[in-house]
């Protein structure tokens, strides 16, 4: 493997009538039961929108539609950087396919909401996403 290529973990802030949904983690135990915003790492060869789509249709069953970085890019271990994009659906309904469950949440219930250490770091501009719509 290139250990020089940052591999990304892209994640997905899917806002639907001023709502964003949050998906709760199964794992590893130190997050189970935490809130995040649902993705995965992209696989080589793929550009961060298509890992991100696929990833979707994996977690949630859902078909969408890929749009701009949101908030600042958040290192992790291995090399790794954690990236969310907006995203909206077109087609399905979220369903928690590998998550113990996810919900929708207007900015009031997300600033409250448990959410994984590393996505703390987009809750402002996701309040200010979620109140300019
Ligand atoms: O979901 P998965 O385990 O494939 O994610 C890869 C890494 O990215 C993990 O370390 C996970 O905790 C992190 N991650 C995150 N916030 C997200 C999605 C993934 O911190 N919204």
């Amino acid at each position: 493997m290139d250990t020089k290529a940052l591999r990304e973990v892209a994640a997905a802030a899917i806002i639907s009538d001023g709502r964003l949904l949050l998906a709760q983690r199964v794992g590893p135990p130190e997050l189970a039961g935490m809130w995040e915003l649902p993705g995965g790492k992209i696989e080589p060869g793929e550009t961060p929108a298509q890992g991100l789509r696929r990833e979707l249709r994996e977690e949630l069953g859902v078909d969408t539609v890929i749009g701009g970085r949101i908030g600042v890019d958040v290192p992790l271990p291995d090399g790794m950087v954690l990236r969310a994009y907006r995203v909206s659906l077109r087609d399905g309904t979220p369903t928690a396919l590998e998550h113990s469950a996810v919900r929708w949440v207007a900015a009031p219930e997300l600033a409250a909401a448990d959410l994984v250490p590393n996505d703390r770091a987009w809750l402002a501009d996701l309040v200010a996403t979620l109140n300019a719509g």
